[in-house]
């Protein structure tokens, strides 16, 4: 089980590893203490080469022959440029992964044969560690040292996870009665099968780790995909596509073609040759997804927003852990999780204490661009997620909150946001309903457990909730309560391949990871033999 770092305790390493200075440099405008590092030589590059799709085992360009900037958010420079694919890509696409799944060695294979490629999926993403770690940080803007610790361990560890599954899906032999024929006798069985051709579409939250959840569950079933990354983030899923050959993935299983989502997006989640649509992203656009899939009935899993309480209660015993844990739920990743501790509902006697305390440790994170190895939190992903997140602040302010800590843009490079702590909240503002999805918590107040249900379940969100307490009575009545998919309790943010990860309400449809996950995947065939 890991505990993702919370940013302040983010390993200060230095690279031994040689850098390159021929990118941009990547200080900041905003007087934090980024050193402008770059990037190390073999990602410089990496990025220089020409990017394609990869569809049929192959790297094309896309059928119009357009591209789009892929850009680092710490400064807005131009990283590279990858395809942008349309619906006739994705068509291609699609169809090459119907092909894989028909006629390819795929499905020939043997379970463990399968599992075996897999787990050197997992491996070749360690090996690769490092770089990785700067792609994601480049492309993303988090921390390099977070990347490297938390992203790519946790994607290679869910593939050598799923690779176990290859050879443990199982059907079951049921004994059954069949009342109308009496005297008749029957063995019955299920097997487990592939669904067949799955479209996954994912966020630029965690690109890499997102990309791991979704091919890894598929890919052990026995499906063939097509991934989608997200057109903010498509690095890390390209370089993922070249490792899998090299792992002995077949050609055509895993297709990849990068592009917007209004576009490429919505074609593969319209696409009547997809059997199953896999999403991770907003609420709004889940929504889209399920619409666009009813044409052909493709089965829909969904990861979607969230709005997720972390409860402090005056039993929490040591304050000071419950506070940097509530910091770490907020803004690790910048507030860009899908769990974010975004609400922190602290118990009235002890609730100036710990809202001094989160923002006080707002204030000491050290903003800064990803490679900087000073920096414990780097830009938000985007211009758009910058003003979306700056609107939330600003209406926040208009409707009469009180900011005790940050607020607003920082500089005027890059898309960096202060860590921000709002107080004096009611529960109409669109601060406290909406996922603003930044380094931005609300706190509330509230009085006994009753107050505090009714204020924690208050959302048309429900993928996760912390709570701290050491009355483990109350803690235990509080999860069972709580309308949530996730609870920790006394930690925050602890995610594994084995744990099951989704949501309740509006955040979504179905469990990521576990082997939960693996219902979304495989198909139910019943089998009788008449004896
Ligand atoms: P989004 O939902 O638009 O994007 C996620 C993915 O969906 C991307 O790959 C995108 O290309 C694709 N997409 C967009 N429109 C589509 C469509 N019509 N059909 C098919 N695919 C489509 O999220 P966006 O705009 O990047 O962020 C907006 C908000 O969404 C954030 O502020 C946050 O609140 C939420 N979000 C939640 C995430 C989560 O982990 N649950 C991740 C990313 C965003
Ligand atoms: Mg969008």
């Amino acid at each position: 089980m890991k505990t993702i770092p919370s940013p302040a305790k983010t390993p200060n390493r230095r690279s031994k590893n040689h850098r390159s200075q021929t990118l941009p440099a990547h200080g900041n405008g905003h007087g934090s203490p980024g050193n402008g590092h770059g990037p190390r030589s073999e990602v410089v590059a990496w990025l220089s080469r020409p990017k394609h799709n990869l569809i049929a085992g192959r790297w094309v360009p896309s059928i119009a022959g357009n591209l789009f900037d892929v850009l680092n958010p710490a400064d807005a420079s131009v990283l590279c440029r990858v395809p942008e694919g349309r619906a006739e890509d994705v068509d291609r696409a699609v169809r090459a992964a119907r092909q894989a799944f028909e006629s390819g060695p795929w499905r020939r294979m043997t379970p463990s044969e399968r599992g075996k490629l897999l787990w050197r999926v997992g491996d070749l993403l360690l090996k690769h560690a490092d770089e990785f770690a700067e792609l994601e940080s480049l492309d993303n803007g988090k921390p390099k040292a977070v990347a490297r610790v938390a992203d790519v361990p946790l994607a290679a560890d869910l593939f050598h996870y799923m690779a176990g599954w290859a050879t443990k899906v199982e059907g079951n032999t049921i004994p059954i009665s069949v009342p109308y024929a009496p005297g008749a006798r029957f063995h019955a069985f299920t097997l487990r099968e592939p669904v067949g051709v799955v479209g996954q579409i994912i966020p630029w939250n965690f690109p890499l780790l997102m990309a791991a959840w979704k091919l890894g569950p598929a890919l052990t079933t026995g499906n063939c995909v097509v991934l989608k990354p997200a057109e903010q983030t498509p690095l890390s899923a390209l370089r993922l596509g070249e490792l899998l050959p090299e792992a002995g993935i077949p050609e055509g299983v895993v297709n990849i073609v990068t592009g917007f989502g209004e576009t490429a997006g919505a074609a593969l989640a319209a696409h009547p040759g997809v059997d199953k649509l896999a999403f991770t992203g907003s609420t709004e656009v889940g929504r889209a997804i399920v619409r666009a899939a009813a044409g052909n009935l493709k089965k829909v899993s969904l990861e979607l927003g969230g709005k997720s309480p972390n409860i402090v209660f005056k039993d929490a015993g040591d304050l000071e852990v419950a506070i940097s844990g509530a910091a770490n739920a907020i803004f690790f990743n910048h507030g860009q999780c899908c769990c974010a501790g975004s609400r922190l509902l602290v118990e009235r006697e002890i609730f100036d204490d710990v809202v001094a305390g989160v923002a006080e440790r707002a204030k000491k994170i050290k903003l800064g661009p990803g490679l900087s190895e000073e920096t414990q939190m780097g830009p938000l992903v985007s211009e758009e997620q910058l003003a979306r997140v700056t609107h939330f602040l600003d209406q926040g302010k208009a409707d009469g909150a009180c900011y005790v800590t940050g607020g607003g843009r920082v500089g005027d490079r890059g898309y960096f946001i202060q860590p921000t702590v709002i107080k004096n909240v009611r529960p109409e503002m669109s601060i406290v309903r909406d996922e603003i999805f930044g380094p931005v918590v609300v706190a509330e107040p509230f009085s006994g457990v009753e107050d505090l249900l009714s204020r924690a379940n208050a959302t048309e969100y429900g993928l996760a909730a912390g709570i701290w307490t050491r009355d483990v009575s109350k803690a235990h009545r509080v999860a069972a309560e709580l309308r949530a998919g996730t609870v920790w309790i006394n930690c925050y943010n602890v995610f594994d391949a084995a744990l099951p990860f989704g949501g309740y309400k509006q955040s979504g449809w179905g469990r990521e990871m576990g082997h939960e996950v693996l219902e979304h995947y495989s198909e139910t065939k019943a089998v009788v033999i008449g004896l």
